[in-house]
């Protein structure tokens, strides 16, 4: 009897086991990426799910349409479905505190991927590139190209920054005049439109389609008497798109056009002499830094952390591990893109 009883207790702990190995809800991970449109979150989205399968992790990988009630939508479902953390590159860094509050209650640490969320103290880590490096490098980029320590100008400039709701494009721009500004002030640098301010030059969604509609009218109104435009800060490759798509109707010398991203379309414009320089962000490394701070969450261990002084979200200083952005241009993009394997050498022609 004592025996029968035994194994039955014995048979029932081996099927818990069993089921507790089967399910996955001890080490499921959601990541709630903005959109599909443009590139970067495509491999984004897929360098996250490739590295946490690899360490073991089930993934629930959903892009949201860079529409914000589908993005809590979705992380409402993760948050039900038993994911234990979520990481998260939000499309609006202000939207998300109703949703990140149920997910503290339930005990889910949530990390902000790339873009910080805002004005909620569910934030577990933020995992991101430095975001003031970027802007700096543009700058310092268009400094460079145009002389402007030692020539004394002027230069038409024209600025293009990204969406008033993303933290990042408040701080790419930021990094880009914190370089600019000085030679806009003392004239060596002339912006013909009058539009200077973050405000102004913003770019509703990052949208390539806003970006250029918005240069097709800067340029018929400010350039198309002939006045030369000798370069343009563009935040990142969408807007930078969208500037040289508006620059067919520009007839003067080819301005300096900065961009971030890497995006195939823009590396194939820089190899086109369309677009002079672009940032490269190394997607793989930021998925691997997430990864060791998912690691660290669940299984214990110290997460990569570099910096706990500049990223406050209105609540707290949230710890942060900045990936460095690199300088990409027609010269290494060959070394840096397709021989590091990030590209196909094809997927550039
Ligand atoms: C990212 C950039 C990207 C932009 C538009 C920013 O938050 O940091 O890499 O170009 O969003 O998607």
């Amino acid at each position: 009897m004592k025996k029968a009883l035994c194994l039955l207790l014995c048979l029932a702990m081996v099927v818990s086991m069993l089921t507790a190995c089967g399910s996955s809800s001890g080490n499921k991970v959601g990541v709630s990426m903005p959109t599909k449109t443009l590139q970067r979150w495509n491999q984004d989205g897929s360098n996250m799910k490739e590295q946490l399968e690899k360490k073991g992790y089930e993934v629930d990988l959903q892009y949201a349409d860079d529409d914000v009630a589908t993005q809590v939508n979705q992380i409402e479902n993760m948050i039900s479905g038993g994911c234990k953390v979520l990481v998260i590159a939000s499309i609006e860094g202000d939207s998300l505190g109703t949703v990140l509050a149920q997910a503290k209650e339930k005990g889910v640490k949530v990390i902000a991927y790339d873009r910080l969320i805002m004005n909620t103290d569910a934030v577990t880590y933020y995992a991101t590139f430095d975001n003031f490096m970027v802007g700096v490098k543009q700058g310092q980029y268009i400094e460079d190209q145009l002389g402007l320590k030692s020539n004394a100008g002027p230069f038409n400039i024209e600025l293009i920054a990204g969406s008033p709701d993303d933290n990042n494009a408040h701080i790419f721009f930021e990094g880009a005049m914190s370089i600019l500004q000085q030679y806009i002030d003392n004239g060596k640098l002339v912006v013909k439109s009058g539009q200077k301010t973050f405000e102004q030059v913003a770019t509703q969604g990052w949208k390539t389609e806003n970006a250029q509609s918005r240069f097709e009218a800067l340029i018929a109104a400010n350039y198309a008497d002939g006045t030369q435009l000798d370069a343009v800060m563009a935040s990142n490759d969408s807007t930078a798109l969208g500037v040289a798509n508006a620059l067919a109707s520009y007839t003067g010398k080819y301005p300096i056009l900065t961009g971030q991203d890497c995006d195939i379309a823009n590396v194939k414009n820089m190899i086109a002499g369309k677009q002079s320089m672009s940032i490269f962000k190394d997607t793989r490394t930021l998925a691997e830094k997430t990864t060791e701070m998912v690691d660290a969450i669940l299984k214990g261990g110290e997460p990569p952390i570099n910096n706990t002084t500049d990223y406050d979200n209105g609540k707290f200083v949230v710890p942060s591990y900045l990936c460095d952005p690199v300088f990409a241009d027609v010269n290494n993009y060959q070394k840096l893109l397709v021989e590091s394997g990030y590209y196909k050498a094809e997927q550039l022609q």
